[in-house]
């Protein structure tokens, strides 16, 4: 995911123009050797395929249950495995008996764990295989694992507590000896989200106004809908995994070390899947290696293994989106010029670490000089984390963007213009105006908690309207190694094969965009091929990385197969195949466009049965924006008698470079509103502080939004030749969820006028904040 740190490629060196295409400026872009002149904003009008909304090729295949994901594969005398969690917190197992279990009728093979340590209810303890997932399920109950039982921490605020069991002994933290540790805190942590700036003194003493708060978020569990889970095959020394991942590559390479055979003879195939947002980005799982024990059961049972975690595993043990504990104290001028920022953070990725939420401080507000972070990790006995969507960005949005609406609200300033007044992207500076038009910014209650004060009409009974906006950021990362192949068949049919696989975005249909587009023919002649680890190598689908990374591949090889066309169609029309062009199904002369013969008529010059071109990636450019930006605004209303709130709408601005396909663009920033919306009103992995165990784990009780929570979403997306690569785009699948907890929390506030530090935003605690408001009356 990292950019190339190699030693500098020679490069070559290509004018284009970058910026909105409504206003692009001259600059030069340094590629490497080898890779062609990126599309720039003077590219952006004349795009035939790029750019404009079309529905995603395997649409039909999946609204009639027709495509197959790893949960449908069925393979001929597959067993049903089973994995067994542990039962406790924190303690060691004293035994594991399998003998009742291996016993049973239909049993096929049993699997246990070397470790006898456990730090969370649900590590893995044993699994079996059996020729039904009721005789699994049976012979899961019949193994009987005695423990020895320790105290345990079950939650951050308590796991920081000085009497706190430790979750490690104190040699063991995974931090490594070098980081600082008291108990289980681990911290301040270094690096690049730390980094911080100025001098934070010398900057509140500036400041006429202070404001210093204290914001929590809860654990929130990925809950993709298809759970986790493979189906593992042998034939011989050869091991064909269908898995439901972000990256078959990643799974080929942990299955291969994990069971020490060569990676040649693992094949990982992904056709479809049921998301993963993080969570599905290694072999297995950040708390469970059950990828592992599929395949050593099938192994052990000569027979394929489909092996799925159930809903209560995936809550405990496949990752989830850290607690974080975060304190800003903010200054600024009474104009509203920041004047200072310090940030402390405080995250729980329960047995694992990792759980910085500094991002946002760091690039938000950019023309504040003084920035002070410190960021802690602390233990506690649950799953270890895992990256989600934006990993703690949306926690940091939620502490700093809250924190700077309540110092608005002290100066008696819109917090609009307070982001205006600080900010230092040109982009974001032209998406603020879009998305007040859109959300109707100006009827935002100018006291928060009287709807006589702006524009909204008087309230109705106990239900109370307000406003929020709130900022976000993420960057452009980008894979190493990638490639992928075009072929243009004799009969002028193209194919496109790419070993990416395709998390839920739409991503085929993008990449056949951006081959029809330098092909010059319509998107629906590219037949795409993905998801096989036989393919060439593709990324993993994190950290919004698959369009910049695989689209610019696919638009190289695109052009090595249309330079090879060109060579055949050229002695058609007479000319040199520097002459030519390609659009609309035809090639033609760039100078007298109705010298031409059709693509297919090209096509069938070919002497050998195709053109078949693959292409490496090459470096990305010096960008342009190297970093997303992105403002999002919120109408909710809340009822002050139930305490129940409603998203009434949301509007996100967005920039991606260019969307390639804005239809599935914006569905991505408004999945990303809804997931965000439902991590602040009511997602909470809650365990219990008596035994350890999760008290919620299904979605029963761990609630997820559903239609009926559903709100008006507006996706407003303000393309950008980025000139990242040559193809101008960049990720989306991230930047969208960054400033959703903090927009929701902001218009709580403006409709109540009480201020909720803490999330899931629920009744109880707004009942709470508004009875508490009027003791204080
Ligand atoms: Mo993402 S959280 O890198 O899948």
């Amino acid at each position: 995911m990292a950019q190339d740190e190699k030693a500098p490629e020679p490069t070559v060196t290509f004018t284009a123009k970058a910026g909105f295409p409504s206003a692009p400026t001259s600059m030069e872009v340094h590629a490497a050797v080898g890779d062609i002149k990126p599309w720039d904003a003077e590219s952006w009008a004349q795009f035939e395929q790029m750019g404009k909304p079309r529905p995603r090729a395997e649409g039909p295949l999946k609204v009639t249950g027709r495509a197959k994901y790893t949960y449908d594969v069925k393979l001929p005398g597959m067993l049903y495995g089973r994995m067994i969690g542990a039962a406790v917190a924190a303690g060691e197992i004293v035994s594991i008996d399998t003998s009742k279990a291996e016993a049973l009728p239909g049993v096929k093979a049993v699997w246990t764990a070397d470790s006898r340590i456990v730090r969370f209810a649900g590590q893995d303890v044993a699994a079996v295989a059996a020729v039904s997932p009721e005789v699994a399920m049976d012979a899961a109950r019949l193994v009987k694992v005695t423990y020895k039982e320790r105290p345990f921490a079950h939650e951050l605020r308590a796991a920081m507590e000085p009497d706190a069991a430790p979750v490690y002994d104190l040699d063991k933290s995974p931090a490594g000896p070098d980081v600082p540790r008291k108990g289980n805190v681990v911290g301040p942590r270094g690096g690049r989200r730390s980094e911080g700036r100025g001098d934070t003194e010398t900057g509140f003493a500036e400041a006429d106004v202070v404001h210093e708060g204290t914001y929590y978020c809860p654990v929130h569990t990925h809950s993709p809908l298809e759970t986790h889970g493979v189906v593992a095959s042998w034939e011989g020394d050869q091991l064909t995994v269908y898995a439901s991942t972000q990256g078959i590559f990643a799974v080929r390479e942990g299955l291969a070390e994990a069971l020490g055979i060569d990676r040649k003879n693992v094949r990982v195939l992904c056709e479809h899947m049921g998301g993963g947002f993080g969570s599905k980005l290694g072999p297995s799982a950040t708390g469970s290696a059950f990828a592992m024990v599929a395949c050593r059961l099938a192994k052990k049972a000569g027979a394929p293994v489909k092996l799925m975690l159930d809903r209560k595993q995936q809550h405990l043990c496949t990752g989830n989106a850290p607690s974080a504990l975060i304190t800003v104290k903010v200054g600024a001028k009474k104009d509203g010029t920041i004047t200072a920022v310090d940030y402390r953070s405080y995250g729980s990725a329960g047995i694992a670490g990792g759980a910085g939420t500094a991002g946002p401080v760091n690039a938000l507000h950019g023309k504040n000089p003084n920035l002070r972070v410190e960021e802690y990790d602390v233990y506690t006995n649950a799953g270890p984390a895992a990256p989600l969507r934006a990993p703690g960005h949306s926690q940091g949005a939620f502490g700093i963007e809250s924190a700077v609406d309540e110092l608005a609200d002290k100066l008696g300033l819109d917090p609009l213009e307070v982001r205006k007044k600080n900010e230092a992207s040109p982009v974001r500076a032209a998406q603020y105006d879009l998305g007040a038009k859109a959300i109707g910014w100006s009827r935002r209650n100018k006291k928060a908690g009287d709807m006589s004060s702006g524009g909204f009409p008087p309230a109705k009974g106990a239900k109370k309207r307000g406003l929020g906006m709130a900022n976000g950021n993420w960057y452009v990362f980008a894979a190493a190694d990638v490639s992928a192949q075009v072929k243009i068949h004799r009969d002028g049919s193209v194919e496109v094969i790419a070993g990416y696989q395709d998390i839920g975005t739409g991503s085929r249909t993008a990449m056949a965009v951006v081959a029809a587009e330098e092909l010059g023919i319509e998107t629906s002649a590219v037949t795409m091929r993905i998801g096989d680890t036989q393919f060439p190598e593709g990324p993993g689908s994190g950290g919004s990385i698959t369009i910049n990374s695989v689209a610019p591949v696919v638009r190289l090889a695109a052009s090595e197969a249309r330079t090879k066309l060109f060579a055949l169609a050229a002695p058609l029309l007479g000319v040199t195949p520097e002459e030519l062009d390609a659009a609309r199904g035809k090639v033609f002369v760039a100078k007298d466009k109705a010298r031409s013969v059709t693509f297919k008529e090209a096509a069938a010059k070919m002497s050998g049965e195709t053109i078949d071109c693959t292409a490496k990636r090459k470096k990305q450019y010096e960008t342009f924006r190297g970093d997303l930006t992105g403002t999002q605004f919120a109408e909710v209303e809340v009822d002050t008698e139930t305490g129940e709130v409603r998203v009434l709408k949301m509007v996100s601005v967005n920039d991606c470079g260019f969307p390639v396909n804005p239809l599935t663009t914006q569905s991505q920033v408004i999945g990303a509103m809804i997931q965000g919306a439902s991590w602040a009103l009511l997602e909470d992995r809650t365990l219990d502080r008596n035994v350890g165990t999760m008290v919620n784990p299904n979605l029963e009780w761990y609630k997820i939004f559903t239609p009926a929570d559903m709100f008006e979403a507006e996706s407003i997306l303000t393309p950008v030749a980025n000139l990242g690569n040559n193809t101008s785009t960049a990720g989306i699948g991230e930047p969208p969820i960054v400033p959703t907890l903090a927009v929701i929390g902001n218009a709580v506030y403006n409709a109540i006028g009480v201020r909720i530090r803490e999330l899931p935003i629920t009744p109880d605690r707004v009942l709470g904040a508004l009875a508490e408001a009027r003791r204080r009356a």
